[in-house]
């Protein structure tokens, strides 16, 4: 059976999905395409070979020939269109974050709960980055002793002018947030979190600096500065009892002048986590076929935002703020 996919928002995560699931992945086609900007989707349908393209994504959830479908626009568009799928009985790929905040999040939840089935899965890739899987396997099999301390970097070279220190918190380190979840198997239960000071080239906006203990008493440090400008670089390294891990950093070229030698950088996360892309659009498609839930789910989606609220909460009041998250739902066991 081929999946017939819809994809909402043909920005660069949306035409990015689009152009891989019509020409890497297995098991489907890309039929539909949306956009708030309609001469923009009708560029990345032509290039996919989508038959029908929508300037409304409830109108291509609606379709009747789109099995399942990636939201890949902006954020505050999340919950609305991930609801209308779960109406619909539609499995959905949703970037991250789920929603804007944790009532969005805590109600899809509900609603996914209440369908009985698992539809949801949220964009958190890394958690298909080669790197971040075989360190999951080390710490799962205990090669290295017990976690003690998880440091994560993330910069960027860039960001949109309009990018506050509150969005580093609730869209940038959310990726962090829900890597070392992942990595780690466990929630947090308080984090403090403080700005350096603003750069020259983004006075607007502090970059970020979290603290966050885990229930176990693992200590995890997040770096989140998105105005780097020599590059993307994401980082992490994993300090346990009798051992350490930390990603290799993948490079295309290493180039030797001028009396040094170095590693050419990608310049955003389409480079670096293109693997990573590819994998979980190929586990989301598999996982639909095979009606066996993988990745992210909508819980992981919620507790990632809700964390993420309260570092923010941590930031304004330069206190630290107690995590108290609820019990994982047996549904998403
Ligand atoms: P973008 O700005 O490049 O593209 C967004 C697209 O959505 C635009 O083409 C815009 O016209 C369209 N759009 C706006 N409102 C719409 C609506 N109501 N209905 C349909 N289309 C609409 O943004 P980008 O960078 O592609 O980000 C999209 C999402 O992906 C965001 O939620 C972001 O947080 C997430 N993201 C995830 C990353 C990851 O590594 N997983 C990396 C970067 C972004």
């Amino acid at each position: 059976m081929t999946i017939r996919i819809g994809v909402i928002g043909t920005g660069v995560m949306g035409a990015g999905h689009a152009s891989m699931l019509a020409s890497q992945i297995a098991g489907c086609e890309v039929v539909a395409v949306a956009d708030a900007d309609e001469a923009r989707a009708k560029v990345v349908a032509g290039k996919v070979g989508a038959a029908r393209v929508f300037s409304d994504g409830k109108a291509l959830i609606g379709d009747t020939g789109v099995d399942a479908v990636v939201v890949a626009s902006p954020d505050p568009t999340h919950h609305p269109l991930v609801m209308e799928c779960l109406r619909q009985v539609k499995p959905v790929l949703c970037e991250k974050p789920l929603g804007t905040n944790s009532t969005e999040c805590r109600e899809i939840v509900e609603t996914e709960m209440r369908s009985g089935r698992r539809l949801v899965q949220v964009g958190f890739m890394r958690r298909f980055d080669p790197g971040y899987e075989a360190v999951k396997a080390a710490l799962t099999e205990e090669r290295h002793g017990l976690p003690l301390f998880l440091h994560c970097i993330h910069r960027n070279a860039v960001a949109a002018s309009y990018t506050t220190s509150e969005a580093i918190i609730l869209n940038t380190a959310v990726h962090e947030i829900d890597a070392a979840r992942f990595l780690l198997g466990e929630e947090f239960v308080s984090a403090t979190v403080r700005g350096t000071r603003a750069t020259r080239s983004a006075p607007s906006r502090t970059p970020q600096f979290l603290l966050l203990e885990t229930a176990s008493g693992v200590l995890v440090d997040i770096e989140a500065f998105v105005d780097a400008q020599y590059g993307y670089d994401v980082r992490a390294e994993l300090v346990c009892e009798k051992g350490a891990m930390s990603l290799a950093q993948t490079h295309a070229v290493r180039t030797w002048s001028s009396g040094t030698v170095g590693n050419s950088l990608y310049a955003d996360w389409m480079g670096r986590f293109d693997d990573a892309y590819r994998r979980e659009l190929q586990a989301w498609v598999q996982s639909i076929r095979s009606w066996k839930a993988v990745g992210a789910s909508a819980w992981d989606g919620y507790v990632s935002t809700r964390t993420a609220e309260l570092c923010l909460e941590a930031y304004r009041s330069r206190q630290t703020v107690t995590i108290d998250i609820e019990e994982r739902p047996a549904f998403y066991a």
